[in-house]
């Protein structure tokens, strides 16, 4: 069979980013343009000026994933754009310059979940790697732990009812003035600090084992900053960053292993930004080497937003023939 190339976009939320994939499986160039010095002075993602800027950088970014690729245009076999969950107005300029691009050069074009995306950045780096398998999608906007069936096919077991799992972490790094993006500063700051330090909650919901909940221990923390304030006592951040990130880490490593026993899956992959984490790393190793697991996590690059990603899922719909057509639109809270 001829190789497939396909391109990928990627534009939900402060990534502006296009890649070429050979297969569904190789990288043939990944081109990722972060926003993040420009939304930094804000704290956070502000929707409009994310829109700006991927309009502004979407056609560079594109004709250098085909340039870096080492092909031509005609080479691609299909376009693979993110058409949700994420923010309406950066969504569409995704979608309305695939939608351009794929009518032009005459080919076709597939809509792909952004979270679907996250899943397949495993397959691109474990070639060997096939559902089912269980999969933890922690990033800025989701927080899903599912069952990978079949390519396209997710039996969900659980989600956040609240913040996601990234989210939390952007707000605490604020709230201990770490600024924006938080996860990663977190990270850094929780490696010189105690994780017992302080005992924030680990949150239970009662009607599902596999959801989850972030927003109590948000406050929690803030109520401990509070409190410390009030009492004029001196807050050791890397003690608050350490002793919140092993909350977190104790959830997500809990449900998912309680996944793992009902289930009896031997597979478990973890995805999306906050994968990246070196703490939860760590511990998803420790706990599926225990109950002899095997455990995926893709490189940092492929954990944040990125086009291969979705070029992986957009090759696996294109081989079952999953073709949108001009009519596809942006659906800011597409489900998996
Ligand atoms: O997957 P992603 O790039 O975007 C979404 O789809 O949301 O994830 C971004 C999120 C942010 O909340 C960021 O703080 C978090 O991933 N993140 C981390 C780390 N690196 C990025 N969280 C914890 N530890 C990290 N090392
Ligand atoms: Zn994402």
């Amino acid at each position: 069979m001829d190789d497939i190339l396909i391109l990928g976009i990627e534009s939900s939320c402060d990534e502006t980013a296009a890649a070429i994939v050979r297969n569904g499986r190789e990288i043939l160039s990944n081109i990722i343009c972060s926003q993040i010095s420009t939304h930094t002075i804000y704290g956070g993602v502000v929707p409009e000026i994310a829109s700006r800027q991927h309009i502004e950088k979407i056609n560079f970014v594109v004709d250098e994933a085909v340039r870096q690729a080492g092909i031509s245009d005609c080479d691609l076999c299909a376009v693979g754009v993110t058409y949700g969950p994420g923010l309406v107005g950066p969504l569409l300029v995704g979608v309305s310059f695939a939608k351009g691009y794929s009518f032009a050069k005459k080919l076709p074009l597939i809509g792909v979940n952004h979270i679907e995306g996250h899943i397949c950045s495993n397959l691109i780096e474990y070639k060997d790697l096939n559902p089912p398998f269980l999969c933890l999608i922690v990033s800025g906007g989701h927080t899903h732990l599912v069952i990978m069936e079949d390519h396209g096919r997710y039996t969900v077991l659980g989600r956040t009812m609240d913040d996601a799992a990234g989210e939390s972490f952007d707000k605490v790094a604020r709230a201990i003035g770490l600024g924006y993006p938080g996860g990663p500063k977190i990270d850094k700051a929780a490696k010189g600090g105690n994780p017992e330090a302080i005992a924030f909650p680990r949150a239970k919901i009662a009607d599902n084992e596999y959801s989850f909940s972030f927003s109590g221990l948000k406050s929690a923390v803030l109520n401990y900053l509070n409190s410390c304030h009030q009492a004029k006592k001196e807050i050791n951040r890397d003690d608050v960053a350490a002793s919140f990130q092993a909350a977190v880490v104790d959830v997500l490593v809990s449900n998912a292993m309680r996944a793992v026993e009902n289930t009896g899956l031997k597979k478990l992959a973890l995805a999306g930004g906050v994968a990246s984490n070196t703490a939860l790393r760590e511990a998803m190793q420790r706990e599926c080497q225990k109950r002899d697991v095997d455990f995926f996590v893709p490189s940092p690059v492929l954990c944040t937003d990125n086009g291969a990603m979705i070029a992986s899922a957009a090759y696996f719909g294109y081989i079952e023939k999953k073709i949108a057509g001009p009519d596809l639109n942006a659906v800011p809270n597409l489900k998996l």
